[in-house]
């Protein structure tokens, strides 16, 4: 039975039990409810009222919402505010100042902590540093750090300054990096000489140098380099400085920029329907909002929380729930620098016990390749370590299969723990569809209701509403203040991807697929319904792939990628490949195709390697030439045929792609 169809018949439901319903943020779903209907009565009132209570304004706001250039809306416009100051000089001369803000365990498990006060001392320094260095308000600088307390500081210090960061995953190649600098026009990066995973050193700043080498960063004037192993590594004369040098003699005070609610925070690329990434543009009133509201409605935080997220900062995720969220509610979290798997796959369960962890946000990725390993080794399954200081657990990224929630639920969550299934994107900045841990019955693989103020739906192709029970396209009829602002430096794009004309032009299309209950009216999402793939939750455009097989010009003279479903990862990549030479069979095919990925990955990075790879004479297209992907997508499933083929030009091709290497 497929993940879908199981969860299509799927009848569990657990109840909060009392232990967490009492106390809780939003304890119970008549609390629930009645914030829904208060957002229901007055929109802005209720946003104005949460934005007034949980965010401190160095000038408050007077108006709430701006709908006039829609969908370009803007939040709390003429109100003004700095994201660092609200996360760290907000807990100082309250008892949250000597808390520890993070404990950072190494890759080789070395641990260190930082307090708040600290914390703060240490943004502000690495503030200054930055404006030493020339860099304002407005700037852009990419960060391109490993898993670090360093990393944080580093997104703080930016926005203590207003300059608007641009993370970029250090899984990343040169070529990424380099089309990130050239589109955010960066004046600066902000690196390591290397970072540790798995007991592995792997460069980060030559790939920046490589990534400056390729040309175009014409914006950019200097590399500040954080030494985190003892190993040398390249400095470039006037460009490149460490942080030690920056940091000399650096004051740890510097006054928090105000800066306007709209003000861009971050921008952060993510992969679209085309070749190109888009900067998705965040606002800093509104999105910061968000990071510290759905910390206390989703994870209902409290002061003797241990939070763990274990996403990287180079993605949402490490944005609102590692470098914003907890810092804005004082909470202690816990930053890793390493993999799950490394020295073992029992090194989640091993720190949740270390660190008596409480609240634990991870992938369905994660999960089932931890099940995996605890399957084949007795010796990492989480029964051989105490969990029992966990309280809430979570999963985002991907739809999470029913076995792996059950799995999650009894062997990490004691059956104790509900399990707050997030769904969400880039673009909406932080939880959109998610159960309240205190409040929501939980049913395996639905992320049940929209939080209170989310208008969601599902609708059809023209914007109608669909009944439950039938499925659609996942839309939102309202903003709401996290909300994407703008495509960086591409308008119109943005106004294209997510707000379709067909629609009105205001319906927010997330681009899945959902479907609600009869009974309950909960959601459960079915996938992307564009060209956009999620291999073990991270997002990658076919279009995207596609573009790097073809630019390999002396090889390859045609690619078509699609996505296969995949037990471990969710999705896989299937590539479809036309050569410039005769079609290669046997070993030589499987040498071409490992060139390939490895291609791939210096294009893009190692996580858009084809898993699979299929040689033809052509592709399957039609008599006008267009590529028939549905075919593709069947072939890769390795199904057979039964769609109509009479307007393929090329019948004979769909055997040659059935072929394996
Ligand atoms: C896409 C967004 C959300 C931060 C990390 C990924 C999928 C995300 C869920 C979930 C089902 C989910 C969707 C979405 N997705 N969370 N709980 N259940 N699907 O952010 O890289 O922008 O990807 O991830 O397909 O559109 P992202």
């Amino acid at each position: 039975m497929s993940a879908i169809e199981s969860v299509l018949v799927e009848n569990r439901v657990f109840p909060p039990s009392d232990a967490a319903t009492r106390g809780a943020r939003i304890s119970g779903m008549a609390a629930y409810e009645a914030l829904c209907k208060e957002a229901e009565k007055d929109f802005e009132g209720f946003w104005a009222r949460l934005a007034r209570e949980n965010l401190d304004w160095t000038k408050p706001f007077t108006k709430t919402l701006n709908e006039s250039s829609a969908p370009f809306y803007k939040w709390y416009e003429d109100g003004e505010l700095n994201a660092s100051a609200n996360c760290l000089d907000k807990h100082i001369g309250t008892p949250v100042e000597n808390k520890t803000a993070i404990v950072f365990e190494a890759d080789d498990g070395s641990v260190s902590t930082v307090t708040y006060k600290d914390l703060l001392s240490r943004v502000a320094r690495f503030a200054n540093a930055l404006k030493a260095q020339g860099i304002r308000k407005g700037d852009r600088v990419i960060v391109y750090m490993p898993m670090t307390i360093d990393g944080v500081v580093a997104m703080q210090a930016c926005a203590r300054i207003g300059a608007t960061h641009s993370v970029v995953f250090g899984g990343f190649s040169a070529k990424a990096l380099n089309e990130r600098i050239i589109d955010a026009g960066a004046v600066s990066v902000i690196t390591a000489n290397f970072q540790m995973r798995g007991g592995k050193e792997l460069p980060l700043k030559a790939i920046v140098d490589e990534a400056i080498g390729m040309g175009g960063c014409d914006t950019l004037r200097t590399v500040l380099v954080y030494m985190r192993t003892p190993s040398a590594c390249n400095m470039v004369a006037g460009r490149d400085k460490t942080f030690e040098e920056v940091l000399k003699g650096q004051p740890d005070q510097c006054e928090p920029v105000s800066v306007n609610a709209e003000h861009p925070l971050f921008i952060l690329y993510t992969s679209g329907s085309t070749g190109k990434p888009k900067g998705v543009q965040h606002s800093t009133g509104g999105y910061l909002l968000w990071a510290s509201l759905t910390m206390q409605w989703t994870f209902d935080i409290r002061p003797e929380d241990v939070f763990w997220c274990t996403a990287d900062i180079g993605w949402v995720t490490g944005h609102t729930y590692v470098a914003y969220g907890p810092l804005a509610v004082g909470a202690t979290q816990v930053i890793f620098e390493g993999i799950p798997t490394y020295p073992n796959a029992g090194r989640f369960w091993q720190m949740i016990e270390k660190h008596k962890v409480t609240v634990f946000y991870t992938a369905p990725t994660a999960i089932r390749s931890l099940i995996k390993a605890a399957e084949t080794d007795e010796k990492v399954h989480p029964k051989n370590w105490n969990l029992s200081s966990l309280r809430i657990l979570g999963s985002v990224g991907e739809p999470i299969n029913p076995e792996a929630w059950m799995w999650y639920h009894r062997n990490v969550g004691g059956e104790r723990c509900p399990i707050v299934d997030t769904f969400w994107q880039t673009e909406t900045g932080g939880h959109m569809i998610t159960p309240l841990p205190g409040a929501t019955p939980l049913v395996p693989g639905s992320c049940t209701l929209p939080l209170p103020g989310i208008i969601a739906a599902i609708v059809d192709e023209s914007g109608k509403d669909l009944p439950n029970g039938s499925g659609g396209m996942l839309v939102v009829k309202r903003p709401w203040p996290s909300m994407i602002r703008t495509i960086w430096g591409d308008p119109e794009r943005f106004k294209k991807s997510y707000f379709p004309p067909e629609m009105g032009g205001r319906i927010y299309l997330a681009g899945d697929g959902a479907v609600r209950d009869e009974q309950r009216g909960y959601f459960r999402i079915t996938g992307r319904i564009d060209d956009v793939l999620n291999v073990s939750g991270h997002r990658l455009g076919t279009m995207e792939i596609e573009s790097a097989l073809v630019s390999k010009t002396d090889l390859v003279a045609e690619a078509a990628v699609v996505g296969r479903p995949d037990e471990l990862t969710g999705e896989a990549i299937c590539a479809f490949v036309v050569l410039k030479r005769p079609r290669p069979k046997g070993e030589e095919a499987r040498q071409i195709a490992s060139d390939l990925r490895n291609w791939v990955a210096k294009e893009i990075g190692p996580i858009a390697k084809p898993k699979d790879i299929r040689f033809g004479d052509n592709l399957p297209k039609t008599r006008s030439g267009k590529i028939m992907r549905r075919l593709l997508r069947s072939i890769a499933k390795g199904e057979a045929i039964t769609q109509d083929t009479s307007t393929l030009e090329n019948p004979a091709i769909l055997e040659q792609l059935a072929e394996k290497n």
